[in-house]
């Protein structure tokens, strides 16, 4: 299959025809099962997931990472272990989602879940995906000399430059809004588009320059604009011809810019 190209038809079709054990990272932001869209009606979705990872696992190469969305019990009684390690179940927490429910705590945020193909990932780039270590950075000038949370000992706090880890819940990649400058339209609001910030966290930490990333249920193409920009080698899915089309563009878009800055 010919990389760095969107193919339009049935991801669940479309898999059979990628390489074994060829695929770097795999961001699957697909059905969750939760809206009356028809392509998200699946079934029961634990079981969707779990066929998902079955056939991920073929494609990946050992240490290749999955990042799989979903809604908090997309992966719950589910049997995974003999295909992918589950490392973290990232939670993206968002919350500016309408609080409507009455009758319990209304849901806001999703999961990631961050997949490995054997016991530990080849590529985990902490250094560029970093966040501001705001509070500690203001006790350290506070104090210099802190206890260690392992043995107690006082010594000299150590921090990188660069910042802390982001940790597994991540607050501060907000879900786009009407408002957003990169919302390609309406329509794809919520349910479909995604922040491109936060897929280029998810590239940036389980890629390199050159790797191959697959997106099976690429929508308007935020992953793929994002391989794009980070020099990552991709193929998406989508049944959407619209989609396709915004992806397109998209893509477009940052290869003209891409030259524009070489003059
Ligand atoms: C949540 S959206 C992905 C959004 C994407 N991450 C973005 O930022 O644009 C899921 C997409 O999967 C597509 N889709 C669902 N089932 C599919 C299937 N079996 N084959 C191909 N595309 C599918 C839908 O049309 C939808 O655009």
């Amino acid at each position: 299959m010919d990389v760095n190209r969107v193919y339009q038809g049935d991801s669940l079709k479309l898999l059979d025809r990628i390489e074994d054990s060829s695929i770097e990272l795999v961001i699957c932001d697909g059905p969750f099962g939760v809206t009356n869209n028809d392509w998200d009606r699946v079934g029961s979705i634990q079981e969707f997931n779990l066929d998902l990872i079955r056939r991920f696992a073929d494609k990946l190469k050992d240490g290749g990472t999955l990042y799989l969305f979903g809604k908090p019990d997309c992966i719950d009684f589910i049997d995974y272990r003999p295909y992918l390690t589950l490392r973290s179940r990232i939670v993206w927490y968002q919350p500016s989602r309408l609080a409507q429910g009455r009758i319990s705590f209304t849901n806001n945020y999703d999961i990631l879940c961050y997949f490995v193909k054997g016991s530990r990932a080849t590529t985990f780039n902490l250094d560029e995906i970093r966040v501001p270590q705001l509070v500690e950075l203001e006790h350290r000038l506070r104090c210099e000399r802190v206890p260690s949370v392992t043995n107690g000992q006082y010594g000299k706090t150590k921090f990188n430059d660069l910042g802390k880890n982001p940790g597994d819940v991540w607050g501060d990649i907000k879900q786009l809004t009407y408002k957003s400058k990169e919302l390609v339209s309406r329509e794809v609001l919520n349910t479909i588009q995604k922040p491109i910030k936060l897929m280029e966290r998810l590239i940036k930490a389980s890629s390199n320059e050159g790797d191959l990333v697959l997106d099976p249920f690429c929508g308007v193409g935020t992953a793929l604009v994002a391989c794009e920009r980070l020099e990552r080698n991709y193929i998406g899915f989508e049944m959407n011809g619209e989609f396709i089309s915004e992806t397109r563009r998209r893509l477009k878009e940052v290869r003209s810019s891409r030259m524009e800055s070489l003059f």
